[in-house]
């Protein structure tokens, strides 16, 4: 099956195959042609190039992109899409003057959608996640990450993984599961934290491993959760079953999580909005991507990631939503990428950098997604008729997309 896209106003993030994330001055570029046509192979990109340059060639089908801008699918590296329920009385009550923190350390947070989740049946689970990652890829997400963590218990934390499966198998987007058993410290476990992270290296990550549920291993460390003693414990004995780390550091507090990812040499630090001097440091050199969530900072009123000193620090940057109950109930990359403009002073091209090719690379997808590269994967994005790029981040809150493909099929 042929696809032949004509007249594309302007193609983005046309790159060649061996450039894999882009960082520091780099992501200032965004390279595309402009009045373009684009071939897709069955799940391929089969060849692109300029109008004038498009010879005779033979197509089952044909659309005509005139006034439109084809671009990759968004790559979302941080979610947490699949959980039960919803905590909009945590909303309000943070509305009505508690902090994120206080509703927490009245066993609301994390443990209300724990509580939820295990009494939620699986089948009930997968339907609800199904629903929010249907909605997602409308959005134009076409790779995704989900963590578990809102089992908390060996059964409730092997369910969630096992609808992250099924999402896997039913769904054409490629999805990376991530075991976060150490979200938080159950209520049952409060006197006894240490306790609770022997049950996670000791019984739950072994039979995760087992099962093969898992590529990466995730920690909350954080004041109030884990610490970096528990975050080094975690790591190592993941490691010892191929689960590299994607990890949550530096939300509320830098205590030195990004310094003990690093130290593991891990795949991502995600969260970042409180970073020291010396966390921007450590990231240097290493092969670890540093992760902004900025829905989340818009929806704890807390503050964004400091994009711009992490990128003239010359690393590189990935975005994503961090979809889930309590910190982000939106798993729209497109707000992400107004929000990375608006609020952290990111450039369109920095922010679609750092939203496809990076956040791809961040799942280690960036071989085969998060570009337009001969013989990739067609996932890609047509927008309406917009008037340039950067109408996209500026137009925000609009939905500019038309339609959504997903290894070469529309969505
Ligand atoms: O990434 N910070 C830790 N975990 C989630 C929020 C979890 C929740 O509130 O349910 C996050 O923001
Ligand atoms: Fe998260």
């Amino acid at each position: 099956m042929k696809t032949l896209l004509t007249n594309i106003k302007d193609l983005l993030q046309v790159r060649e195959p061996d450039i894999l994330k882009v960082s520091g001055a780099e992501m200032k570029e965004l390279p595309g042609i402009k009045n373009a046509w684009l071939l897709i192979e069955d799940d391929r990109i089969a060849d692109f190039g300029h109008m004038d340059q498009l010879g005779k060639l033979d197509a089952d089908e044909r659309i005509d992109c005139s006034g439109k801008i084809v671009l990759p699918t968004w790559c979302d590296s941080h979610t947490h899409i699949v959980y039960a329920g919803n905590r909009e009385q945590e909303f309000a009550d943070r509305i009505n003057g508690l902090s994120y923190e206080e509703i927490a350390n009245r066993g609301g947070g994390i443990l209300n959608s724990a509580q939820t989740l295990q009494e939620t049946s699986e089948e009930e689970i997968y339907q609800q996640s199904a629903k929010r990652l249907e909605e997602v890829m409308q959005l134009g997400t076409g790779a995704v990450e989900i963590k578990s963590g809102y089992g908390l218990s060996e059964e409730a934390e092997l369910k969630m993984l096992r609808v992250i499966r099924k999402l896997k198998e039913n769904y054409e987007l490629p999805v990376k599961a991530t075991f976060l058993g150490a979200h938080a410290i159950p209520k049952e476990y409060k006197e006894k934290p240490a306790a609770y992270m022997d049950l996670v290296i000791d019984e739950i990550l072994p039979k995760v491993a087992e099962q093969n549920l898992a590529e990466y291993i995730d920690i909350f460390c954080e004041k109030g959760y884990f610490s970096v003693d528990d975050t080094h414990r975690l790591l190592s004995a993941a490691k010892e079953y191929g689960l590299k780390p994607k990890i949550h550091v530096n939300q509320f507090n830098s205590i030195g999580g990004v310094k003990a990812g690093v130290e593991h040499n891990a795949l991502s630090v995600d969260h970042l909005e409180v970073m020291k001097k010396e966390d921007i440091k450590v990231l240097k050199g290493t092969n670890t991507m540093p992760v902004a969530l900025p829905s989340c900072s818009l929806f704890l009123s807390i503050p964004y990631t400091p994009a711009r000193e992490i990128m003239e620090a010359g690393l590189p940057l990935a975005l994503a939503t961090d979809f889930n109950p309590g910190s982000t109930p939106s798993g729209n990359m497109n707000l992400v990428v107004s929000l990375a403009c608006i609020k952290m002073k990111m450039t369109p091209e920095e922010a679609i950098n750092a939203a496809t090719l990076n956040g791809a690379y961040a799942m280690e997808l960036s071989e085969e997604y998060g570009s337009i590269t001969r013989q990739k994967k067609a996932n890609f994005i047509i927008t309406k008729e917009i008037p340039s790029y950067t109408f996209l981040p500026y137009a925000f809150g609009t939905n500019s997309i038309e339609s959504v493909y997903i290894n070469g099929k529309k969505i």
